[in-house]
């Protein structure tokens, strides 16, 4: 199973549709195919796909990633009913959910941060699972980046797109040292939202971007097709399939199909440790539910007694 995240901290540069396109395009081959929609604004799920949000009461991905609920992750993901999927593919989706922008904080009180989101997925039957994150270098695209086998990068081709690179690419160096894991391959760039012709101003800031040493896959230029497609709640693949974008998310989706083969090191998610903080806040909140006298008995026997691990 390969893992990859579509990650830029930019706003609107392209990777909720990158996510979505380059999905679709993997099912069409006959990929099974999950995506996970890991931004709290839910635009893969409701703007992209058409799709409800998960209901207040249902697992969600927001439960399962603080421990609220630990179930297997196919109670998670919803099929999309209207994407051409090739014999034996399917395309799954893991939808947004009330909590998902609460998530964060709750998050970042966990004890490792990184690798929640690697540990509800590891278990799951696909051969690619693609993660549209957020536009923030936060916990959640953090949990993302520790999970991925690799990632592709959605990228304008403009002066602001350099700099937002080279604050990712240390942020990525960051997250390796901080979860230590093995280095996070970059499956590539993907230059979109230019107007054809490409202008001078599009072609220099490109040829810098190449200058990175990171693959440059296939462009995703401006077309109303691609809103068009949204507003039908469809992939573009299938909405318009011979479209120069739909082509492009072809494309992008035999070089991951490509990248699969090679088997790029998966990362090596760890034991959970003895005491972990999830399970620590769960008990405690169940404790004070019992109401009872011996509750703060429990607690103190749920306090950790060694000295947490130097990391
Ligand atoms: N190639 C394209 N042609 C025309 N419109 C596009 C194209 N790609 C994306 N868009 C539109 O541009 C907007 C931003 O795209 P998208 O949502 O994919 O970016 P994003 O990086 O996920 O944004 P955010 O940072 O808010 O998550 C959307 O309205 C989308 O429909
Ligand atoms: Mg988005």
């Amino acid at each position: 199973m390969q893992i990859t995240s579509v990650v830029n901290q930019k706003g609107g540069v392209g990777k909720t549709s990158l996510s979505v396109g380059a999905a679709a395009a993997l099912a069409e081959r006959g990929r099974r195919v999950l995506l996970i929609d890991l931004d709290p604004q839910g635009h893969a799920t409701t703007e992209m796909l058409g799709l409800p949000e998960a209901p207040p009461q249902a697992p969600s991905l927001a439960k399962a990633l603080t421990k609220m609920w630990k179930g297997p992750i196919e109670e998670l993901v919803v099929p999309h009913p209207r994407c051409n999927i090739g014999r034996g593919g399917a395309f799954d989706v893991i939808p947004t959910s009330p909590g998902m922008f609460d998530l964060i904080r709750r998050l970042d009180q966990f004890r490792v941060p990184g690798w929640q989101l690697a540990r509800v997925v590891q278990f799951a039957n696909y051969d690619h699972i693609v993660i549209d994150c957020p536009p923030a270098l936060d916990v959640l695209t953090n949990n993302a980046l520790a999970a991925s086998s690799g990632i592709l990068v959605p990228v304008q081709p403009d002066r602001t797109s350099i700099r937002a690179l080279r604050l990712l690419r240390d942020q990525i160096r960051f997250v390796e040292q901080t979860v230590n894991r093995a280095p996070i391959p970059y499956f590539g760039l993907v230059p979109g939202l230019y107007r054809r012709p490409m202008s001078h101003y599009a072609t220099a800031a490109l040829n810098e971007l190449h200058g990175f040493g990171i693959p440059v896959l296939s462009h995703i230029p401006l077309g109303v097709v691609m809103n068009e497609a949204a507003a039908h709640g469809v992939p573009v693949t299938s909405f318009a399939p011979e479209t120069i974008q739909a082509v492009s998310f072809r494309e992008i989706a035999q070089a991951l199909d490509t990248y699969a083969e090679q088997r790029p090191e998966s990362p090596v998610v760890p034991a959970e440790h003895e005491f972990v903080f999830e399970d620590f806040i769960t008990e405690v909140a169940e404790a004070r539910n019992t109401n009872d006298n011996g509750a703060r008995k429990k607690l103190y026997d749920l306090l950790p007694k060694r000295p947490r691990p130097s990391r």
